[in-house]
């Protein structure tokens, strides 16, 4: 059995920022209650003609985790590709991937858990490669929200969330069995499902039927999410699946020299980091700037943190993650 390490990390956002007073200007919000309730101040939108899409965005991301890995997009034998919003309903971006950076016919997987999509996405990474059928996966998390928002007032408990962005690691073999990635934690709860969800068009529900009904009533080709529970499960789930993380390494709280939460919500992440005692030093939010970019975020924030010196050889590092499905997860790594 091997270990799995990063190798190289990237992230790439759309140049065209939305503020917040942005989008006041499209619905009835505001600065106040969007940075107050949410931490964020501004977003990056795909602007129509600007050559992105969730695939061509990871593609991005994906090139320079693969510079700085300096592994060759042609020595990658794995895509995974973590996405809620794919550019087609079929085939997935990993393929699209495949093509963009124009590699070898490797496999491309596409995983498809939201908010969490980025940690199931390296968990499935890291076990291809600890079995050692392959030794180079490239991990990707993208998003393009802004595609597929309501920004009208009535969608404003979720459109002034979500922004548009994406992240990569090259993931690649690790025979030193203490660094890398150490464990990996998954959890689903289906039972929640709609509570988070975009429900159509899909096979339940596919466009003739959509356009028949009342856009007062029902809009299913919105997301829909019901934030207070949302938010109270979130904050439940985080600090279980840290702890599960923690106990299955024999590490405490104290030992976390880094926590990249998912940026669902800056109260979330500060409520997880009042909870496991964290100083600001061992946290990492970018929330304020990018808003919630799903899949990305975690890869987003890994790589500036990384890129801002943040994270050295022989740190612990804690990835964490909850959203639609409901799914939950986590990630330990010896950097
Ligand atoms: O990443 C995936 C996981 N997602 C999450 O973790 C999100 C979890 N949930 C949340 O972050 C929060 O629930 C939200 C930020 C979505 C909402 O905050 P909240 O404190 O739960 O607000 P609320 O939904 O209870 O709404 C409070 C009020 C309502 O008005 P009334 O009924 O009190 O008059 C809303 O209509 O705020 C209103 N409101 C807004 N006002 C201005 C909702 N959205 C907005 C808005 N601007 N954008």
């Amino acid at each position: 059995m091997y270990n799995s390490k990063i190798a190289g990390l990237g992230a790439y956002v759309p140049e065209n920022i939305v503020t917040n007073d942005d989008l006041a200007k499209r619905m009835d919000t505001n600065d106040a209650w969007i940075q107050e309730r949410t931490g964020i101040k501004e977003r990056r939108h795909i602007e129509k003609g600007d050559g992105n899409s969730t695939a061509t965005m990871g593609a991005k991301a994906a090139k320079i985790a693969l510079e700085r890995a300096k592994i060759d997009a042609a020595d990658i034998d794995l895509i995974v590709f973590a996405t809620l919003s794919p550019d087609y309903y079929f085939p997935g971006c990993g393929v699209q991937v495949q093509e963009l950076l124009d590699m070898p016919t490797v496999p491309a997987l596409d995983v498809r858990n939201q908010c969490t999509g980025f940690i199931y996405a390296l968990s499935t990474a890291d076990q291809f490669i600890k079995t050692g059928m392959y030794k180079n996966v490239l991990v990707i998390g993208s998003e393009n929200h802004s595609g597929g928002l309501d920004f009208t007032t009535r969608g404003r408990n979720v459109s002034v969330i979500f922004g548009d962005g994406a992240g990569a690691a090259v993931l690649t073999r690790e025979e030193d069995n203490s660094k890398g990635i150490l464990s990996t934690h998954l959890h689903s709860e289906g039972k929640h499902a709609l509570e988070l969800a975009l429900r159509g068009p899909s096979t339940m529900e596919w466009v003739p039927e959509i356009m028949e009904k009342d856009p007062q009533e029902d809009i299913p080709y919105y997301p829909y999410m019901n934030g207070q529970f949302v938010f109270k499960n979130a904050v439940q789930r985080f600090a279980e699946v840290v702890n599960e993380g923690l106990e299955k390494n024999g590490l405490t709280a104290k030992d976390i020299d880094m926590l990249i939460p998912h940026q669902a919500n800056l109260r979330i992440s500060q409520f997880v980091q009042k909870q496991f005692k964290l100083s600001d030093d061992q946290i990492y939010n970018n929330i304020e700037r990018y808003g919630n970019t799903t899949a990305a975020s975690i890869p987003i924030a890994l790589t500036e943190a990384w890129e801002k010196g943040k994270i050295k050889e022989g740190d612990n590092l804690i990835l964490a993650a909850f959203g639609s499905g409901f799914t939950w997860g986590s990630a330990v790594i010896k950097w």
